[in-house]
């Protein structure tokens, strides 16, 4: 059956379906989406709407559903809109007719190679200059705050056209003139925001030039000092990972990603009042071969998490699944499956991982031997820690340059984690006790103890690999040495609670919860009986969840909580 699984994951991806992308442009006072495809394909569908602008997780708020006249097939396609719908009094919901503002697209195109609906979402913003309706430039992915630090933060954006950006922000709660960042003409930016202080809330504006309306603040808060806990005494995040497409089809299967569940349960834990959040890699679907396919679904993962990125710090890490790969030809040795290995060059998986994201750069240095690569995959923006407070974060990359056989491609196996970052671990690890790290938290995908799903890699390998088992061990031993609370893995598309101590061996005398939150939208795995330790496996479920770890100075508390925030499981992690 895993067999099966491996060789559905291992095939490059099909066709480019889009010649050119869609796009939503101004025709007079007409609005125009239009797009063209490969081959000739059925007339399509497209829906239109606005943003609410109370609604802090902007989910598009759809009003009017448009079909292409006729029957025949066509590669160019095109919808027309007249902008007085929007601003007609009856559907103004978003005060367009003042001085306009932004509304939204979302294209469904039947591709008959996929036999599945293609979905684009667009954004497109609009003014008047003298009565005269002009598009303006508009954020159409984003904006993200990330790396929030006690004295820093990092804001990223991408527009529908270069332009020249004009960046506020500043306190909330003091009376301090906001500071002013201006960027130059560009598509996208990352930029600093610095002069934060601990423990406050900041607010920002993102302003393309030109723009009077549509525009948003946001707001974030800022971690208390290393090693103190906040005001109210506890520190809460989020851990998820596995949004791959899933296999119900629709929004489900966008790009790569299942959006709607990327959607819904990103936006419950907001509302469960997380201060970040830690996502445990397959984000997307992967296995492809094409750089900007492989971009193309890290950006659609990124267009599902808008919904809380302006505002929640998110810190990715990478899974198997995040795979740009070079794939051999198919031979008997390999059982009809081909051969992959992470990709060759400076554009390999690693790197536009990190080209996507911004995350943490404190990781270590690479492997100086690339087993035959002409470069290196860095571990940049996907091997890294942080501190909230009192609490301290590693990000681990156990999926660092996958090769199917690494035994003749060179490279890693599923699980591998390369000495440089076991050997930065625990100097990390040291450091952070060292600054006063009350509560130590570790992730990365690929579980040592699976639990339904990946028992035959993983960390485990079905326990037949001794070089595996050497480096499941060595990692293991560090967690417990510098007493982590728990490591949270992913791969398993279900939820599992292990509690990791010397019921399963003498070698764990410090117990170190292991929990499995791989609850996103990938398609489920149910609970596997015959692994060593099932019996002693706390809590399982398959229901699509997030994990919330609530962290006080009297203990942890760990619950998983589905879309609607009902409770799964919850319990103490002591
Ligand atoms: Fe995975």
């Amino acid at each position: 059956m895993l067999a099966i699984l491996a060789l559905l994951i291992a095939l490059p991806a099909s066709a480019a379906f889009f010649a050119e992308e869609p796009i939503l442009s101004l025709d007079g006072e007409e609005v125009v989406l239009s797009w063209t495809t490969e081959s000739e394909t059925p007339p399509a569908r497209a829906s239109f709407g606005i943003e609410v602008p109370e609604d802090p997780f902007r989910s598009p708020r759809w009003r009017y559903s448009a079909r292409e006249k006729g029957d025949s097939l066509r590669s160019r396609h095109e919808l027309r809109r007249h902008l007085g719908w929007w601003e007609h009094p009856v559907l103004d919901a978003a005060g367009l007719a003042e001085a306009g503002g932004v509304i939204l697209a979302r294209v469904e195109a039947w591709d008959p190679h996929r036999k599945a609906l293609r979905y684009r979402e667009l954004r497109m913003a609009y003014g008047r200059e003298d009565s005269v309706v002009v598009q303006l430039p508009c954020i159409s992915r984003g904006p993200w705050i990330d790396r929030v630090t006690t004295s820093d933060a990092w804001l990223s954006w991408t527009l529908d056209q270069p332009a020249k950006v004009l960046v506020e922000y500043g306190s909330t709660v003091r009376r301090m003139a906001w500071k002013r960042i201006e960027v130059d003409t560009a598509l996208g930016a990352e930029i600093r925001l610095e002069g934060l202080r601990p423990e406050e809330e900041f607010g920002y504006r993102i302003i393309p030039e030109g723009r009077k309306s549509g525009l948003r603040t946001y707001t974030f808060l800022t971690p208390p000092e290393t090693g103190s806990w906040p005001a109210d005494g506890t520190v809460t995040f989020a851990f998820l990972s596995d949004s791959r497409a899933g296999a119900g089809g629709g929004i489900e299967a966008v790009e790569g990603t299942n959006r709607q569940m990327i959607r819904s349960l990103l936006s419950a834990a907001d509302m469960s009042g997380v201060d970040f959040v830690c996502f445990g890699g397959d984000l997307i679907d992967g296995y492809v071969d094409d750089p900007a396919e492989y971009t193309r679904q890290l950006e659609s993962w990124k267009k599902a998490a808008e919904c809380v990125g302006g505002h929640l710090p998110i810190y990715e890490g990478m899974g198997n699944h995040e795979m740009l790969a070079d794939f051999q030809p198919v031979d008997e040795d390999h059982r009809g499956r081909p051969p992959f290995r992470d990709r060759d060059g400076e554009e390999n998986s690693e790197s536009l991982f990190a080209a996507a994201f911004v995350n943490p750069e404190n990781g270590p240095e690479p492997p100086l031997n690339a087993r035959g690569k002409s470069v290196s995959p860095p571990f940049k923006e996907n091997v890294y820690s942080f501190d909230w407070g009192p609490v301290h974060v590693v990000a681990m990359n156990n999926d660092y340059d996958v090769a199917s056989h690494p035994e003749d491609l060179g490279g890693y196996r599923e699980g591998a984690i390369p000495d440089e970052q076991l050997d930065w671990l625990d100097a990390d690890l040291a450091a952070a006790r060292k600054r006063g790290a009350q509560e130590i938290f570790v992730f990365a995908h690929e579980p040592p103890f699976p639990c339904g799903g990946h028992a035959g890699d993983g960390m485990w390998w079905n326990g037949e690999r001794p070089e595996m088992l050497d480096v499941r061990r060595r990692f293991w031993n560090i967690l417990q040495s510098y007493g982590v609370r728990a490591a949270m893995f992913g791969d398993e598309h279900n939820y599992s609670a292990l509690r990791v101590d010397s019921r399963l061996g003498e070698e764990y005398q410090t117990p170190v919860w292991h929990i499995v939150s791989g609850g996103v939208g990938a398609p489920y795995y149910a609970k596997d009986e015959s692994l060593p330790w099932a019996t002693h496996v706390s809590a399982f479920s398959t229901i699509q969840h997030f994990c919330r770890i609530e962290v006080s100075a009297d203990g942890v508390i760990l619950s998983a909580l589905d879309a609607h925030g009902r409770v799964i499981d919850r319990r103490p992690l002591d």
